[in-house]
């Protein structure tokens, strides 16, 4: 087993060998290159992959960079005294810890024993620890005592491997193996699985500027999406769901690094940017000595800086600030509430009519215009909107009832106020008071029971509860 710590870069190598991960074994053992990279010239492809190699390794040699505000499941401690035996000491956590996984394992980061060459003091099963005295026992007797300030970590990557292997299982055959919604089964899906490599979700309790939070991405895996492919995982237990969006929010963040990586590079040195430059009478050689320049001089320090951006947005998606929350509480439902609301769907300000239609059923005007493939001059080949993935989508048939984004009327505030991400739905914090978006959420919720009997509203009362 090896180990490394690169500037606070964890390498997890495999302690799994006993022929568990059958699905793993016979799945690549590489994460796939976006199209974007694989577009750039060589030398800066290259670096890119280097990077991504580098910083995450791969999905069987995964590394855990600790500036990314992943629950990786590491334990980190030092010695804070040496005991009655070489196996036996005292020790202190960087965070209080009551108990330890069973079957756990301690690596030395720093002392003689992290130094030594051969791994046999390296990473050595924990017989057992007490809070109370703050004793560790290993279960293997070391050649001398460690000492006082010696560094260790406690099952590396725990919780990141136990959540790929569980992805492997539940999730890779529509996420894919790179998070890239392009599994096996994603094929025959419409909408298709997210792509996680874009840091994009849709159906968020956040501000619109805002990326999800870790308790929608909770309730998503939880509930599952209505109305889509996306299933209820309601059975996986607590640490379990835990330890899978540790690993969906690696892959999510190892792919946004990638499109930001690429975005750096793409305007000079894309396969098109470099013939087009030698085109216009550059020589190859002073592009490839200005690129090589880049690469070994600033590139380094502006990954460094695009990932700190990267983990920025996911920390600041948990605060306070980033949610939505209505200024008043909802406007009771009533009849007039719903024909305020109705007024508006219909108006000019908020134009929901012009891609749902006068009757909710997701046939406005929008849905049968032409529209330009974003960034060319072609037309897509069939009319009405499409995402940022460039799939064609369609506005909502409110007279179902069903929200893919949770059907509490909160969650229907948020999704007019924040819109969907990533699709044509508008964000209206701007346009509409948040009065008005109550009306609005009120009208939604009366949609499918509009044209029925009042014994009908009475039902719907009862369903509502
Ligand atoms: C049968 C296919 C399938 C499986 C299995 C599956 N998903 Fe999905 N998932 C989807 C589809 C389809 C969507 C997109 C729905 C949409 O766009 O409305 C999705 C969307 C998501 C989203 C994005 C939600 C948002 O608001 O943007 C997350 C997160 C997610 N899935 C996580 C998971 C995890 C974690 C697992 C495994 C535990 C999993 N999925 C298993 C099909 C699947
Ligand atoms: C530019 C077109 C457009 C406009 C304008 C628009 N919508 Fe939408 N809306 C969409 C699309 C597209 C979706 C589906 C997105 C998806 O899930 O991929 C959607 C989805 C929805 C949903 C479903 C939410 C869920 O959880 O499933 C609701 C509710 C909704 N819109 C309400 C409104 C209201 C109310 C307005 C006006 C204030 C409005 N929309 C304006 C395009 C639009």
């Amino acid at each position: 087993m090896s180990f490394r710590l690169i500037n606070s870069l964890i390498v997890l190598s495999f302690i799994c060998c006993s022929g568990c991960d059958s699905l793993f074994m016979s799945s690549p053992a590489e994460f796939k290159l976006s199209k974007r990279t694989k577009s750039l010239h060589g030398p800066a492809k290259n670096a890119v992959q280097r990077n991504l190699l580098d910083k995450f390794g791969t999905p069987v040699d995964m590394k855990a960079w600790e500036r990314f505000p992943i629950n990786y499941g590491s334990i980190k401690g030092k010695v804070k005294e040496p005991g009655s035996s070489t196996n036996a000491f005292s020790v202190s956590f960087n965070n209080e810890q009551e108990i330890l996984p069973e079957n756990s394992i301690l690596r030395w980061l720093t002392g003689s024993f992290a130094a030594a060459e051969e791994d046999l003091f390296r990473d050595i099963p924990i017989e057992s620890y007490s809070a109370e005295t703050g004793e560790i026992v290993l279960a293997k007797k070391l050649s001398e005592d460690p000492k006082e300030g010696d560094q260790f970590i406690i099952n590396p990557g725990f919780v990141l491997q136990h959540g790929r292997k569980l992805y492997m299982t539940h999730c890779l055959h529509c996420h894919g193996v790179s998070g890239d919604g392009n599994g096996p089964t994603s094929e025959y899906l419409n909408p298709r699985p997210r792509d996680y490599r874009d840091g994009v979700f849709k159906f968020t309790s956040t501000l619109s500027t805002e990326k999800v939070s870790h308790a929608d991405l909770q309730r998503i895996v939880k509930k599952g999406i209505p109305g889509t492919y996306m299933p209820s995982f309601m059975l996986l237990k607590d640490d379990e769901l835990e330890a899978i969006l540790s690993y969906v929010q690696w892959l999510s963040s190892r792919g946004e690094l990638e499109k930001k990586m690429v975005a750096e590079l793409e305007a000079d040195y894309s396969t098109a940017a470099v013939r087009s430059r030698k085109k216009e009478g550059e020589t190859s050689e002073a592009i490839s000595k200005e690129l090589q320049e880049l690469l070994s001089v600033e590139f380094s320090e502006t990954v460094d800086g695009l990932a700190t951006e990267v983990a920025e947005t996911w920390t600041r998606a948990n605060s306070k600030e980033s949610l939505v929350v209505p200024k008043i509480s909802r406007v009771p439902d009533s009849p007039e509430s719903r024909q305020k609301g109705r007024e508006l769907y219909l108006s000019n300000k908020a134009k929901c009519a012009t891609c749902h239609g006068p009757k909710g059923i997701g046939n406005g005007p929008e849905t049968k215009l032409f529209r330009k493939i974003p960034g060319t001059n072609k037309e897509y080949d069939q009319p009405g909107l499409f995402d940022m993935w460039d799939k064609h989508v369609k506005p909502r048939d409110l007279t179902r009832g069903i929200y893919r984004g949770g059907r509490r009327p909160i969650d229907l505030y948020s999704r007019v106020y924040s819109g969907i991400k990533g699709t044509p739905m508008p964000a209206f914090a701007g346009t509409l008071t948040d009065e008005e978006i109550w009306h609005l959420t009120n009208y939604v919720m009366s949609v499918p029971f509009e044209g029925q009997s009042s014994h009908a509203t009475e039902t719907e009362k009862v369903s509502q509860k």
